[in-house]
């Protein structure tokens, strides 16, 4: 089967030809690209085509794919039974490894970010008897009803500002604020401090572009809400065991946190974690009821803990960075030479290229970037063998597989693109 049939047997299949609406090409002028295989940096499409990797899966792949490590520890697992529904070794050994590098003092494996997000504020609600919870504008915490307010990457890139189906009720109870804005924080809780059981937050945001909190509003993150009874959840979902091993460290103050990507090595999986006493009120312990028939998972925790084996002694971390940087230098010495109204703003091995003279600040001016060169641009580096996520506002995560070979070659395809989407016509965006 080629490529083009398929996409025709897909399309038929699944809604948009996909699984997740984030992989569907429709914002940019390009057929998406089936892949059948993929080793190291690389993918493999059905028609023999090769693209170097920035999607890596949208994030979890830090070692790149088919990690001979990775690999190895889930053939084994599933050699000895591919779930048990019971407790396992595997939960253990890659839960015992999570709590030393975080400090977390109970955690509760589920299969996804959305459900570690949706048992925290369920957690949190419970814990403070109160319903509002807060999130920022282009943050995203999964499609759980009640988050998939203003919720960034997915969303925004099918110009969607909310999903149908939401009953209102349920939206009613997230309040929305600015991200980076201490002030508009402290000003929520002056009104609504009684009624908030929880402010949910990504450290670094990564599904509006790579956008980075300032000072003021991670200190605001960890004074404002304890100061009204209400709990901080952090989300490191992306940042965690990515930005560095364990947390970010950019909010120690956090009651709760959110796991997923990394941790699981490219399988299904999501943590939440936090205070003993907290954690306690899930069930079977306390009376907040969560459950997942293959949480756990033995092919999972082995992925998990294989991965975190090869990332503990923080080599990889440095590795990254180095080459993360050295794809800032070149990408922004190509918007220079092509005189590109753009800039890119990188933390650790998350990069963003946005197409807007400034880095970004939250959400209001993310959204502003060009959409139609950013199309373009993705054309360019699809035409040029670099797979890059087909919206501006997805991260491009750089993996230890990279080279300094794939990195320069990713330059030299980024300079042409650049100069060729920018300036120019305005194409259409084949989206919404
Ligand atoms: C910060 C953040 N939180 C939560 C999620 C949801 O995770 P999942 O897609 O595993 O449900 C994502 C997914 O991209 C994310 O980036």
């Amino acid at each position: 089967m080629d490529n083009a049939e398929l996409r025709e047997r897909a399309g038929a299949l699944f809604p948009g030809g996909v699984s997740s609406p984030v992989r569907s090409f429709r914002a940019v002028p390009d057929e998406p690209v089936p892949i059948v295989r993929a080793s190291g940096a690389r993918l493999h499409d059905a028609e023999g085509g090769e693209y170097i990797d920035y999607v890596a899966a949208y994030g979890p792949l830090i070692l790149g794919h088919a990690h001979p490590a990775v690999v190895k520890a889930v053939g084994q697992a599933a050699a000895g039974g591919t779930a048990f529904g019971a407790l396992s070794p595997g939960e253990v050994e890659l839960g015992r490894r999570i709590q030393e590098a975080t400090g977390l003092e109970r955690l509760r494996f589920v299969n996804s970010g959305t459900e570690a997000t949706m048992t925290a504020i369920r957690l949190a609600r419970a814990a403070t008897g109160r319903d509002i919870v807060v999130k920022f504008d282009g943050c995203y915490h999964g499609h759980s009803d009640g988050l998939l307010v203003k919720a960034g990457s997915g969303v925004a890139t099918l110009g969607l500002s909310d999903s149908a189906g939401v009953p209102e009720s349920i939206a009613a109870g997230t309040g929305v604020l600015p991200y980076n804005d201490p002030d508009a924080l402290s000003e929520w809780f002056r009104e609504h401090g009684d009624e908030t059981a929880a402010v949910i937050v990504e450290p670094v945001a990564g599904n509006m572009g790579v956008v980075p909190p300032g000072e003021a509003f991670l200190e605001a993150l960890q004074a404002v809400p304890k100061q009204h009874g209400a709990l901080l959840i952090n989300d490191e979902i992306i940042t965690g065991f990515r930005l560095r091993y364990g947390l970010s460290g950019l909010l120690p103050g956090a009651d709760l946190v959110c796991l997923g990507k990394v941790i699981g090595g490219g399988l299904p999986v999501g943590a939440l974690g936090g205070r003993a006493e907290l954690m306690s009120q899930l069930a079977p312990e306390g009376p907040v009821y969560q459950a997942g028939t293959l949480s756990g998972n033995p092919l999972v925790m082995a992925a998990g803990a294989a991965t975190l084996d090869v990332l503990c002694d923080g080599r990889p971390y440095a590795r990254v960075e180095e080459l993360a940087q050295y794809l800032e230098n070149g990408l922004g010495t190509g918007i220079r030479r092509a005189e590109a109204d753009a800039c890119v703003v990188r933390r650790g091995s998350l990069l963003s290229l946005f197409f807007r003279s400034t880095p970004p600040r939250d959400y209001a001016e993310a959204s502003g970037c060009d959409s139609d060169t950013f199309a373009r641009f993705h054309q360019g580096m699809l035409t040029r063998g670099v797979m890059l996520a087909p919206s501006q506002f997805e991260a491009w995560f750089v993996s230890a597989a990279h080279t300094e070979a794939d990195i320069d070659r990713t330059v030299r395809a980024a300079a042409e693109a650049l100069r060729e989407a920018s300036p120019g016509p305005v194409a259409s965006s084949g989206g919404s």
